[in-house]
């Protein structure tokens, strides 16, 4: 079924806000073919979970459709059960053993001295001054490497998430496959190293214990998505959450309350979340929300959406820090949910608990600008200032 209502990610007034289209097509079109990204894309909560649950019939692992994957590209996010399993529960458990406590006094102490110099400005960059910082600094402390020089880490990193849309722009492609060998080059010296405790050395340790040459190859290709894929995603989920509590300050205010600073993280990730959605490969001809999709097409799972579907979320479109219904899917769902939601989800609740320490409170400044990306959904640059 192709859609009458037009969906381009990056469109300006869909980058601006994505929800009022996305509700359009769900309701007329709930699983449309978008041609531009040859695919079938799914609105619908109820499709998306039908799909992320069903990892026979959809497939993450396109070699089970016959593509060639070249080997740096295989790790615990394109492997399917059961490749997937060994990497996943290795890197799972590692993170179980890390003690976040430390990470996440550190990042308060970090953003406090931070907060207390970016006072004295009359007008800051929330992305370069604050999301960043913070981020580089819990995945570095998290898998127990120096921190990389953040303005050529930011770099590559932005180059890897820009050539997540080569579908929609093929120019991004080179500069993403010339990025991918400097974060290979970074992350293959902290193999040679022994380096200090932390995420790397736990899966590090196990991996040689274990002898296998396969599991180290996914061991190696994982660490990069974890560092890259976490570090941009963290910056872009900070950016989205300080732009909405800048939007409802009273949202902050309420967070004071240690009920609603726990479930409110996670509605600010619903709310706005960075990853818009992700896909799968169908293996053989099947049926998603009455419409027939045959085997090997690529089917689209927008979470923005699903995470404002009202069959599942009551007025949708309204941050409500208590939700209690139903589990979003800003960190995805099954086999391939998010490893890294504890830490995120510290991370954010330093950044709100720093918010709330910090005398003065933030404003706005300028008009902000989301960059023209349409996997992330992320900011080019988010003014903001101390005020009173
Ligand atoms: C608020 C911040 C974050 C959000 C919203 C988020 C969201 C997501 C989502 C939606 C997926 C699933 C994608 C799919 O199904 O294709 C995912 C996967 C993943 N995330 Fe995160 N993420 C965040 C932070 C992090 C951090 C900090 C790390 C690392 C410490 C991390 C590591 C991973 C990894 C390794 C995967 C792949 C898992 C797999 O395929 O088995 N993420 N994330």
């Amino acid at each position: 079924m192709s859609s009458l209502t037009t969906y381009d990610p990056l469109d300006p007034t869909t980058l601006e806000n994505p929800y009022p289209v996305l509700t359009a097509l769900r309701e007329t079109t709930p699983v449309f073919w978008h041609e531009g990204m040859q695919s079938w894309a799914l609105t619908r909560y109820a499709d998306c979970i039908a799909v992320l649950r069903d990892h026979e019939r959809f497939a993450r692992d396109r070699r089970r459709t016959g593509a060639v994957v070249p080997e740096p590209s295989l790790s615990v996010q394109s492997l399917d059960p059961p490749d997937q399993a060994p990497v996943r529960s290795l890197f799972m458990n590692a993170l179980q053993d890390q003690d976040l406590d430390t990470i996440e006094r550190r990042a308060r102490q970090m953003l406090a001295a931070r907060f207390g110099q970016l006072t004295e400005r009359a007008e800051f960059d929330v992305m370069t001054e604050v999301a960043a910082p913070l981020s580089v600094m819990v995945i570095s402390d998290l898998l127990g490497v120096d921190e990389p020089d953040l303005d050529s880490f930011a770099a590559i990193s932005d180059a890897i998430m820009r050539s997540m849309d080569a579908g929609l722009d093929p120019t991004v492609i080179e500069p993403g496959r010339i990025a991918r060998q400097e974060l290979n080059a970074l992350v293959e010296s902290w193999f040679c190293i022994s380096g200090r405790p932390g995420l790397l050395a736990h899966v590090k340790e196990h991996a040689r214990l274990r002898d296998d040459a396969g599991l180290d190859l996914f061991v190696r290709n994982t660490t990069r998505v974890m560092f890259q894929g976490g570090y941009s995603t963290m910056v872009a989920a900070i950016g989205n959450a300080i732009h909405t509590l800048l939007r409802y300050p009273q949202a902050l205010q309420r967070m004071r309350n240690a009920a609603l600073l726990r479930t409110g993280i996670d509605e600010l990730v619903r709310y706005d979340g960075p990853v818009q959605g992700t896909s799968r490969i169908a293996t053989e001809v099947c049926e998603i929300g009455g419409v027939t999709v045959q085997a090997g097409a690529t089917v689209l799972i927008l979470f923005a959406a699903a995470n404002h579907d009202p069959n599942q979320f009551p007025d949708p479109d309204r941050l409500i820090l208590d939700r209690s219904q139903g589990r979003h899917l800003g960190y995805g769902w099954g086999t391939h949910t998010c490893i890294g939601t504890v830490p995120a989800q510290m991370a954010l609740r330093a950044l709100v608990m720093s918010l709330l320490d910090h005398p003065t409170p933030l404003r706005a400044a300028e008009e902000p600008r989301r960059r023209r990306t349409a996997t992330m959904r992320t900011f080019e640059v988010l003014p903001a200032a101390f005020h009173l």
